[in-house]
C-alpha cells in the first residue's frame, strides 16, 4: 500500500504554473528542487554567519568554521563513516571525479588499464581518459547488454593485475540501470584495483554506507540530493589520501610554504585549496537531514511506485520502447517510433511538464543503442501519482500531435 505523502509545501519553486499549467517537474536526475530547510540554511549562512572559515580569530569566523566542519561530519555520518577526514568538500560530482583522476595518475604507469562502462556519464569517461593521455594507460569498457545492464562475464574477464582503476557508475543517469557495485568491487579488489565509486545518481535514492560498500573513492554531488549547485563530495579511504599527490595548490591546503619548497597540510584541506563553498556545504548537511528525516528508504520505495506507475500507463503508447532494466532507479528512459526525442520534449514543456531529452550526456551509450536520444522522466521525493497520470496523459497527447 503506497501511504507516503509528498511533501510538496516544503518546495516552494512546485507550485507554480508554467505555460498556463501546473508544473510537473521531472527533470530531477539532471537537478533536484530545494526545500525550505536548505533555503533556511543557505540564507541563515549569509544573514547571520559569513566569513572566511579555519583563518580568522573573530566571531564570524568561528561561527562559520564550526558548521562547515559540522556539515563535513553530517555528511560523514550519512556515509557510514566515522572519519570526518575523509570527506572532501568538491565544486560537485564531475569536480571530485577530477581529482581522483588527476591524483590517481600519480600512480600510474605506461601499459596499465582502468576500467569504466558503457554505462557512463561524460564525466565518469573525459577525466579518465585525461588520466591516460598523463600516464600512458589505457582506457577499457566494460559492455552491457540490450537491456542496458552490464555484462559481468565480460567484466570479470577484463579484470587482471594490469587493471589499477575500476571506476564505475552506482547508477546510470540515462537508463536509471542500477549496477551491482558491492560484488564488482569485490571482485576488482581480488586483483589490487582501486575502485571509484560515482554515486551522483545514487545519492538521491540508496542509503550509502562506503564500510559496507568497501569502495576506496565514492563521489557525488549536492545538487542532486535537494541541495545548491555548487558543492559535491569526495570520499576516499583515509590510507589513500593520505598517499596521493594533492590536487590544487593555493591557501588552506599548506602547512608552510617558501619559495624554495611547499609541505602540504593534513587531511582533509590538503585537496581543499582556496576558500571554499561554505554556504554550499551548511546547506548539504541540511538537505542530508531533511532526507533522513524522512527517510531514504522511504524515498525510494515511493519513487520506483512512481516509475511503475509511469511506465504502466506509457506503455498503452503505440512504438514506444523503454531503455534500462525493469528494476530502474530513479530514471525512466523512453523512445517512441517516429517521434524525436526534442519535439517530444517541446512539447510536453508547452504543457508544464519539465523532462530531460538528448543523450544525458552518455553519447557513447546512446552510440551503443544506435540512438541521438531519448526522453528522460526522472523521480524526487516530491512528485506524485497524480503528476505521473498527467504527465501519461500529456506524452499521449503530445505524440498525437505530432503523428
Ligand atoms: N547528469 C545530469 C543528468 O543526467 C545533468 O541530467
Amino acid at each position: 500500500m503506497h501511504t507516503f505523502l509528498p511533501p510538496r509545501n516544503d518546495f516552494p519553486i512546485l507550485s507554480q504554473l508554467v505555460n498556463r499549467s501546473p508544473l510537473i517537474y521531472l527533470d530531477n536526475a539532471a537537478t533536484t528542487q530545494k526545500p525550505m530547510a536548505v533555503l533556511n540554511a543557505s540564507r541563515h549562512y549569509y544573514e547571520a554567519i559569513n566569513s572566511n572559515i579555519h583563518r580568522g580569530t573573530h566571531h564570524l569566523a568561528r561561527a562559520a568554521t564550526e558548521a562547515y566542519e559540522s556539515a563535513r561530519i553530517t555528511v560523514a555520518t550519512h556515509l557510514g563513516t566515522a572519519d570526518a577526514a575523509e570527506v572532501i568538500f568538491t565544486s560537485g560530482c564531475t569536480d571530485a571525479i577530477n581529482l581522483a583522476a588527476f591524483c590517481l595518475s600519480a600512480e600510474l604507469r605506461q601499459g596499465d588499464e582502468i576500467l569504466i562502462s558503457t554505462l557512463e556519464h561524460h564525466s565518469n569517461i573525459v577525466p579518465w581518459q585525461m588520466a591516460c593521455q598523463r600516464s600512458g594507460a589505457i582506457l577499457k569498457i566494460i559492455p552491457c547488454d540490450e537491456n542496458g545492464v552490464l555484462d559481468q562475464t565480460a567484466f570479470h574477464e577484463m579484470l587482471s593485475e594490469r587493471v589499477k582503476i575500476l571506476a564505475i557508475t552506482w547508477i546510470s543517469n540515462a537508463f536509471g540501470t542500477v549496477n551491482p557495485v558491492k560484488e564488482m568491487i569485490a571482485a576488482a579488489h581480488a586483483h589490487g584495483t582501486t575502485v571509484l565509486i560515482d554515486a551522483a545518481q545514487a545519492a538521491p535514492h540508496l542509503p550509502i554506507h562506503v564500510g559496507e560498500l568497501d569502495c576506496d573513492i565514492l563521489t557525488f554531488s549536492g545538487h542532486k540530493v535537494y541541495a545548491p549547485t555548487g558543492i559535491g563530495v569526495l570520499w576516499g579511504k583515509r590510507s589513500l589520501l593520505e598517499k596521493l599527490p594533492p590536487y590544487r595548490g593555493g591557501g588552506e591546503m599548506i602547512k608552510e610554504v617558501t619559495f624554495a619548497h611547499t609541505t602540504y597540510n593534513e587531511l582533509p584541506f590538503k585537496y581543499e585549496a582556496g576558500t571554499p563553498n561554505i554556504e554550499g556545504a551548511i546547506a548539504l548537511a541540511a538537505a542530508l537531514d531533511y532526507v533522513n528525516a524522512i527517510g531514504i528508504v522511504t524515498i525510494k520505495e515511493h519513487e520506483t511506485s512512481l516509475i511503475r506507475e509511469a511506465e504502466k500507463a506509457l506503455s498503452a503508447i503505440d512504438g514506444m520502447r523503454f531503455y534500462g532494466p525493469a528494476d530502474r532507479c530513479g530514471a525512466l528512459s523512453f523512445s517512441i517510433e517516429g517521434i524525436h526525442a526534442y519535439d517530444l520534449g517541446t512539447f510536453l514543456d508547452q504543457m508544464g511538464v519539465a523532462v530531460r531529452t538528448g543523450h544525458h550526456c552518455c553519447q557513447p551509450l546512446m552510440a551503443r543503442f544506435a540512438i541521438s536520444g531519448t526522453t528522460r522522466a526522472s523521480f524526487a521525493l516530491y512528485n506524485t501519482l497524480d503528476e505521473v497520470a498527467s504527465f501519461a496523459a500529456c506524452v499521449e497527447r503530445a505524440v498525437k500531435m505530432l503523428r
